[in-house]
């Protein structure tokens, strides 16, 4: 019906292809159609961060993007950031500097993180509090997060 539309879509890589109603988020797609837990649904309007993922290896906020939109696009979810290889350096240090507690926040960190040092913006403890900004921690793990974020880019020279 005109409230349905298939979008083709990469997701983490592999072909995607979805017939959705034109009112689904990308969020709910991927949870939903995709079966993709691992993105969160926190506030489900833009102020809490849980649901970032990559678009185009642009972060994006999935409760803010209707699905229609990511025809034609990369997407990249926190089941995508691991390698065959193991788990992404970010994932890594996260885990060494223990930077997360009940977890609901953690993928939304680690894609917002691993753009992070993409964008150029991992200089200082401040800069790097500064463009995490938009992903709040419940538990106040914020102190580890920057932690683990400045280790990764200490390592990368950034
Ligand atoms: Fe998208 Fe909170 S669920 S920003
Ligand atoms: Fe619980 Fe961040 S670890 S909300």
């Amino acid at each position: 019906d005109q409230y349905t539309v298939d979008v083709f879509t990469v997701v983490n890589g592999a072909p995607a292809q979805w017939r959705v109603d034109t009112r689904t988020t990308l969020l709910e797609a991927l949870r939903d159609s995709a079966g993709l837990t691992g993105t969160k649904r926190g506030c489900d309007q833009g102020a809490c961060g849980a649901c970032t993922v990559h678009v185009d290896g642009a972060r994006v906020l999935s409760c803010l993007m209707l699905a229609a939109q990511a025809d034609g696009r990369q997407i990249t979810t926190v089941e995508g950031l691991a390698g065959e290889s193991g788990l992404h350096p970010m994932q890594e240090a996260f885990l060494r500097h223990d930077a997360f507690q009940c977890g609901f926040c953690t993928s939304g960190q680690l894609m917002s993180a691993v753009c992070l040092l993409r964008e150029g913006r991992a200089g200082s403890d401040a800069e790097i509090r500064e463009y995490m900004s938009g992903n709040l921690c419940r538990c106040g793990a914020y102190g580890n997060i920057v932690a683990a974020v400045r280790e990764i880019a200490d390592g990368a020279g950034a």
